[in-house]
């Protein structure tokens, strides 16, 4: 890695990593922004480093410096570029509307962390920085994998959208006619980044020649 200051990158962006199926999404936003010049702000909850380990051949350390040091190897991000967060630290900027960058996602989202942010429990740091996101009106980005979906899920959602949070579920397309498990990866994440207003080419946009 090479020394960078923090005036060299795009605005940081919150992505925190919940204990849903599709850890890889998570994983692969995160090394888009990096590869995007963005600072990314990273927490993952105990039950997504479970599901990390379960889905994926990528091994995270729990420790936030030893995480950094991990998640900056493997996305080949620059000194500072990465920095994540404990489950309870409070002190953290993402903790604050002061602090908080302009844009969060949980991807994935588990039905227990949306949940969470629905009814503002802000247990932990994650539902911490997500209730900060809904109450400073900033961009909240939640992608649940769930299936089927319950009354209480669908309620939380609907909820959620009315809050001005997007719901982007991860169900892939499957019209661009993805050869890979890595393509239909891809297009939950180009769908994120478009959200996020960050320049990608993981997938041509619809009208767009292939
Ligand atoms: C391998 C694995 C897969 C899981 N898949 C899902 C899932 O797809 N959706 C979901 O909502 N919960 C899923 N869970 C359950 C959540 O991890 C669990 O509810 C946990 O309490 C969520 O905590 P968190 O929101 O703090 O990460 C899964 C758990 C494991 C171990």
């Amino acid at each position: 890695m090479t020394e960078a200051s923090r005036a060299d990158f795009a605005p940081p962006v919150t992505v925190a990593l919940t204990g849903a199926s599709g850890a890889q999404y998570g994983l692969r936003l995160i090394d888009c922004l990096v590869a995007a010049n963005h600072e990314v702000w990273v927490m993952i909850s105990k039950a997504a480093h479970l599901v990390i380990d379960t889905e994926t051949d990528c091994r995270l350390p729990a420790q936030p410096q030893r995480l950094t040091e991990a998640l900056s190897e493997r996305s080949g991000a620059r000194a500072g570029q990465i920095r994540c967060f404990a489950r309870a630290d409070w002190m953290a900027p993402v903790a604050s509307g002061s602090g908080a960058p302009s844009s969060m996602v949980i991807c994935p989202c588990s039905t227990g962390t949306l949940s969470a942010v629905a009814t503002g429990a802000s247990n932990n740091l994650i539902e911490r920085a997500a209730d900060v996101a809904l109450k400073e009106r900033r961009q909240l980005i939640l992608v649940p994998r769930e299936a089927p979906l319950s009354a209480i899920h669908l309620e939380h959602m609907l909820a959620l959208t009315r809050m001005g949070a997007v719901i982007l579920p991860a169900a892939p397309g499957f019209y661009h006619r993805p050869a890979s498990v890595d393509d239909m990866i891809d297009f939950i994440v180009a769908r994120i980044l478009n959200q996020l207003g960050v320049e990608h080419a993981l997938l041509p946009r619809w009208g767009e020649r292939e």
